[in-house]
C-alpha cells in the first residue's frame, strides 16, 4: 500500500477539494503505451509514461478497466475485480503504478464496473451450475421465459449493444433454462443490487483499492444498478433512441442513489479526499445533480455538454444549464469533451472537413478549460487525433459491432493506440518498430506523434500544455460555480471569471468567419488556439478600436 498523496494544490488559493477543478486524463490502458511489446498496452507502459502525464500538466488519471477479464467489452466485463488481468500486468505493478503517480503530484482513479460482470465470473458460474431456485442466482437476475416453454424472453427490453437484453441459459441436465438479463452484451450479466451480497462485495472491492492507494472510482453506468420493481415492459421498439429524452425502468431509478450513500461512507472512512465520479447517462441535468447531492458522489460526467453542437448559443444554453444544476447541490461541473465511446471531437466537429475539426477541437479545448469546474481529457485529444474511421471489419473489436443485431458499434476509431514516437508504426506505442499494435494506426499518425508534436509551438500538444500551465497559475481558472457572460455579439460565447488577484475573460469564435470585436474590456491576450487575434481599427467593431477573432476559435485574456 501508498500513502494516498498529500501534494499541494498547484495554485496558491485557498482549495476547497482536488477535484473541484482537477484536470483528469483518461488512459485506456489498451492503446496507451505497450511495454512489453505484446500488441497491447498495459501497466508497466503507463508506469514509463507518468512523466509525460506531469509535463502535460494534469491533475490526476482515470485508468479504464484493467481487471481480470476475457474483454469481451474491453475490459468492462470483468471476472475477477480484485487482480488485473495478465495481458496489463499484475496487482503489485497497479501499486508501483499508484506510487510512482503520488510521487509525481499526480491521483489515481480506477474505475469500478458494478452493474455487471462477467459471465466468466466465479458468481455466475456458480449461479448456472446451482440451477433455478438457488439463492446464488439472487445475485443476478434470472427469469423464466415467456410464452408456451418459456422461449420468449422475460420482457421487452433491448441490450445497448442491439438484440434482446436477455439470453436463455441451459439448465444442468441440459434443458433449456431460465433467462438472464444482460443490458450490454451477453456475456455481461446484470448483477441483482436488491442482493445483499451484492452490497456487500462491492464495498468490500471499494476497500481494496482504497487500501492500494488509489484516490477515486470512475462508475461505470452509474445509473443502472437498479431496475424497476417487478421489470416491467417498456412497450416501445425504439428503446435506444428513448433514453436520451425519457426515463427507462433500467435507468436512472431512484434507488440507486441509496447505493451512492453507502459508497460515500467508505470513501469517508479513508484520509486524502477519495472521490467517485459518475458515468450516469439521465434525461436531464437536474437529474445528473442528483448523483452528486450532498452524501452522494462528488462529481458526474456532463454528457450533454460532449454532445453539443459547435454553435455558440447552444454552448451558452448548455455551459448555463450545468453551472445552475450543479450549484443547486453545491457539487462542482465537470467538462468533457472525449472518451472512449464517441467519436473524438476533432471529428464530430469537423463537419467532413479535418482542418476544421482540428480548429474548432483546439477551440472547444480552451473553451473546457476556462469553464468552472473539473476537466477530463481523453488520451490522444492533447494530440489533435482524429476518430480512425477506415479500419477493417476484421480488427474491429466493439461488441456491438460483433453482434449479429447490433448497433453500429463503431467505438473501436477512438480507440486506436497512441503514436509516441518515430516514423514507423507502432510510433513507440510498442518498444519495436514494425511490432504490433492491437488496433492498426494510420500512416498519418507519425505526424502526430509526441515526438513530432514536442517544442512546436503551432501543435495541439503544446497548446495543450500551455493551456495547463496557464491554468493552474491563473488565479481566476479552474474551481468555481459561476461564469459572467459577456455580449460580444452573435456566433461569439465571451465571459469573465473573477477572483480577488484577477480576473480571465475567454471569448469563444464559433462561426466560420473572423468576428471583429470591441477590445476595450478584453484586455491582454494571453493564450489564442489560433493565431493571435489581430487588431482591427475604430469603428470595424463597433465603438473603439478592437480584434478580429479568427474563425473557429478561443482565446483568453487577462482582464483589464
Ligand atoms: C460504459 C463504458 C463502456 C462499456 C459499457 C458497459 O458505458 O464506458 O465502454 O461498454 O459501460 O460496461
Amino acid at each position: 500500500m501508498t500513502a494516498p498523496t498529500t501534494a499541494a494544490p498547484a495554485r496558491g488559493r485557498t482549495h476547497p477539494g482536488w477535484w473541484q477543478e482537477a484536470v483528469i486524463y483518461q488512459v485506456y490502458p489498451r492503446s496507451f503505451a505497450d511495454a512489453d511489446g505484446d500488441g497491447c498496452g498495459d501497466l508497466a507502459g503507463i508506469r514509463s509514461r507518468l512523466g509525460y502525464l506531469r509535463d502535460l500538466g494534469v491533475d490526476a488519471l482515470w485508468i479504464s478497466p484493467f481487471y481480470t477479464s476475457p474483454q469481451a467489452d474491453g475490459g468492462y466485463d470483468v471476472a475477477d475485480y480484485r487482480a488485473v488481468d495478465p495481458v496489463y500486468g499484475s496487482v503489485a505493478d497497479a501499486d508501483g503504478l499508484i506510487a510512482d503517480a503520488h510521487a509525481l503530484g499526480l491521483r489515481v482513479v480506477v474505475d469500478v464496473v458494478p452493474n455487471h460482470c462477467s459471465d466468466q465470473h466465479p458468481w455466475f458460474h456458480q449461479a448456472l451450475r446451482e440451477g433455478p431456485g438457488s439463492p446464488l442466482r439472487e445475485r443476478f437476475h434470472f427469469r423464466p421465459g415467456r410464452g408456451a416453454d418459456g422461449t420468449a424472453p422475460p420482457n421487452d427490453w433491448i441490450s445497448l449493444f442491439g438484440g434482446p437484453a436477455w439470453t436463455r441459459t441451459t439448465d444442468p441436465d441440459g434443458t433449456p433454462g431460465e433467462w438472464y438479463l444482460h443490458l450490454f452484451a451477453p456475456q455481461q450479466p446484470d448483477l441483482n443490487w436488491d442482493s445483499p451480497a451484492v452490497q456487500d462485495e462491492f464495498r468490500s472491492i471499494l476497500r481494496f483499492w482504497l487500501d492500494l492507494g488509489v484516490d477515486g472510482f470512475r462508475v461505470d453506468v452509474a445509473h443502472g444498478l437498479v431496475k424497476a420493481p417487478g421489470l416491467p415492459d417498456l412497450g416501445h421498439r425504439e428503446q435506444l433512441a428513448l433514453l436520451a429524452e425519457k426515463r427507462v425502468p433500467y435507468f436512472d431509478q431512484d434507488g440507486v442513489h441509496e447505493i451512492y450513500r453507502s459508497w460515500r461512507t467508505v470513501l469517508e472512512e479513508y484520509p486524502g479526499q477519495r472521490i467517485a465520479v459518475a458515468e450516469a447517462w439521465t434525461d436531464t441535468l437536474d437529474r445528473t445533480a442528483r448523483y452528486v447531492r450532498p452524501g452522494e458522489l462528488h462529481q458526474a460526467f456532463n454528457f450533454k455538454f460532449l454532445n453539443a453542437s459547435w454553435d455558440a448559443d447552444q454552448l451558452r444554453e448548455l455551459v448555463a444549464l450545468s453551472l445552475d444544476a450543479m450549484r443547486a447541490v453545491d457539487a462542482p461541473t465537470t467538462w468533457t469533451l472525449s472518451n472512449h465511446d464517441v467519436v473524438r471531437h476533432a471529428t464530430r466537429y469537423a463537419d467532413g472537413d479535418p482542418a476544421r475539426g482540428v480548429r474548432r477541437a483546439r477551440a472547444a479545448a480552451l473553451l473546457m478549460l476556462a469553464l468552472p469546474g473539473s476537466a477530463y481529457l481523453y488520451q490522444g485529444e492533447e494530440l489533435g487525433l482524429p476518430e480512425v474511421t477506415d479500419l477493417p471489419d476484421e480488427v474491429r473489436q466493439d461488441p456491438s459491432f460483433l453482434r449479429p443485431d447490433g448497433g453500429n458499434g463503431l467505438r473501436d476509431g477512438c480507440r486506436v493506440p497512441l503514436p509516441w514516437s518515430g516514423t514507423e508504426a507502432p510510433y513507440g506505442f510498442g518498444p519495436v518498430p514494425g511490432g504490433p499494435a492491437w488496433l492498426p494506426q494510420p500512416a498519418a499518425w507519425a505526424a502526430l506523434s509526441v515526438e513530432a508534436q514536442a517544442g512546436d509551438p503551432r501543435s495541439v500538444l503544446e497548446l495543450y500544455r500551455s493551456a495547463l500551465s496557464v491554468r493552474r497559475s491563473h488565479p481566476a481558472l479552474g474551481a468555481g460555480r459561476a461564469v459572467e457572460w459577456l455580449d460580444l455579439g452573435p456566433g461569439v460565447l465571451a465571459f469573465r471569471r473573477d477572483s480577488a488577484e484577477g480576473a480571465l475573460i475567454c471569448t469563444v469564435n464559433t462561426s466560420g468567419r473572423p468576428v471583429p470585436v470591441d477590445g476595450s474590456a478584453l484586455g491582454v491576450l494571453l493564450l489564442c488556439s489560433a493565431e493571435p487575434p489581430s487588431a482591427v481599427a475604430a469603428g470595424a467593431a463597433g465603438g473603439g478600436a478592437g480584434f478580429l477573432l479568427p474563425a473557429d476559435s478561443t482565446a483568453w485574456w487577462q482582464a483589464p
